[in-house]
């Protein structure tokens, strides 16, 4: 895992950018209800724009970053914005355009990355974790052993501190300090730089319990900083989750409204890399749009409506197929093999 510099002075994406960013989130998440009701996924049906090919593939081979995967329908229509920014209405006249300014590739880059979140997003879902889950995680785990938990896909930080939180309500400062590791990674290098400083404003902590806010918190000038001696605890650094090989040996798996940004045929690739990163009977956790509507075989739900998932472990699946193999019980058994050949990870 690539760690940034820590001493990279964090910039706030502007305030208008980040409101409509935030339109366009709520736009992917109707997007991605509507499909659930459907009970469907795209299946690369969507508009195929040879010239828009091109433009991804030069930013993937030139730039080193591949937006392939992702939906091209939320896709296009950022890329579009920045378009429209420069005043260019053709793709190829636009990958020109980056060549000749290099430095639109940054503007590019932050429109294309939606860093949306918020602390204890969607409440209810966090109760759960917090009262029925990570209890578990506790009680399976021999005394003196590491906790490994992996944000991915963290933004700017507040899921991070969040999962922080629970575990230290959960095991008490000082085991939290020995027994948890959180890895907290993102692709985007300017949310990372300033989930490390740890520091949020009134606005962006009102979603913190107040009893939290003054345990965890240290309040200076108007802004929450999470206390230094709980942050070591957490290690922030970039990541790909569509490229780079995952965080191993996992009891929890936090993807949260990222997933929903990637068609189905990469969200497939990434399950069934989470799938080999957790430990037997570690947990994933989504966000509130996100269903796993393929790879179903791989997670069994714990809550469908919090959108947390239990992975199936390999080994169960080898017991059933010795029981069921001594039950003459052809067509189960037929069945369980097919799952087991899903599980190996894809590479
Ligand atoms: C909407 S935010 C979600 C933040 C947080 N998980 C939450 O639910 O509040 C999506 C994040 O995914 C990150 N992201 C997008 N593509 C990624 C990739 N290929 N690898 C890792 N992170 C990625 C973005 O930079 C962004 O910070």
């Amino acid at each position: 895992m690539k760690e940034l510099p820590q001493e990279k002075s964090p910039q706030e994406k502007p305030l208008k950018e980040n409101v409509l960013i935030k339109d366009e989130e709520d736009e992917a998440v109707k997007i991605e209800k509507k499909e659930e009701q459907k009970g469907k996924r795209e299946h690369g049906k969507e508009g195929y724009d040879e010239k828009f090919e091109a433009l991804l593939d030069y930013l993937k081979h030139h730039r080193g970053s591949d937006f392939t995967g992702y939906k091209r329908q939320s896709l296009t229509r950022r890329v579009l914005r920045r378009m429209q920014a420069a005043n260019i209405k053709d793709f190829s006249e636009y990958q020109d355009y980056l060549e000749a300014h290099p430095e639109e590739f940054s503007n590019l880059f932050n429109t294309i990355l939606i860093n949306v979140t918020a602390f204890f997003r969607d409440k209810p879902a966090w109760d759960y974790l917090s009262r029925e889950v990570i209890p578990k995680i506790l009680e399976d785990k021999p005394e003196g052993e590491v906790i490994r938990i992996w944000s991915a896909g963290c933004a700017t930080g507040e899921e991070a501190y969040s999962l922080a939180m629970v575990m230290i309500e959960a095991l008490g400062e000082e085991k939290f300090k020995t027994r948890v590791k959180i890895f907290a990674t993102d692709i985007d290098d300017l949310a990372l730089a300033q989930a490390r400083t740890a520091t949020y404003g009134p606005k962006e902590i009102e979603p913190v319990p107040k009893e939290m806010r003054e345990k965890y918190f240290a309040a200076s000038g108007g802004s929450y900083a999470f206390r230094t001696d709980l942050r070591r605890s957490i290690i922030f650094g970039r990541h790909d989750i569509i490229q780079d090989a995952p965080i191993s040996h996992l009891d929890l798996l936090v993807c949260r409204n990222t997933l929903m940004y990637f068609n189905s045929e990469t969200q497939s690739k990434i399950l069934a890399r989470f799938h080999f990163a957790l430990n037997d009977s570690g947990y994933l956790f989504l966000g509130r749009a996100e269903l796993l509507l393929t790879h179903t075989k791989l997670f069994v739900p714990v809550n469908l409506k919090c959108r947390i998932f239990m992975k199936m472990p390999k080994a169960n699946m080898r017991d059933k197929l010795l029981v069921l193999a001594q039950t003459g019980d052809y067509d189960s058994t037929r069945q369980v093999i097919s799952r087991f050949r899903d599980i190996l990870p894809a590479t």
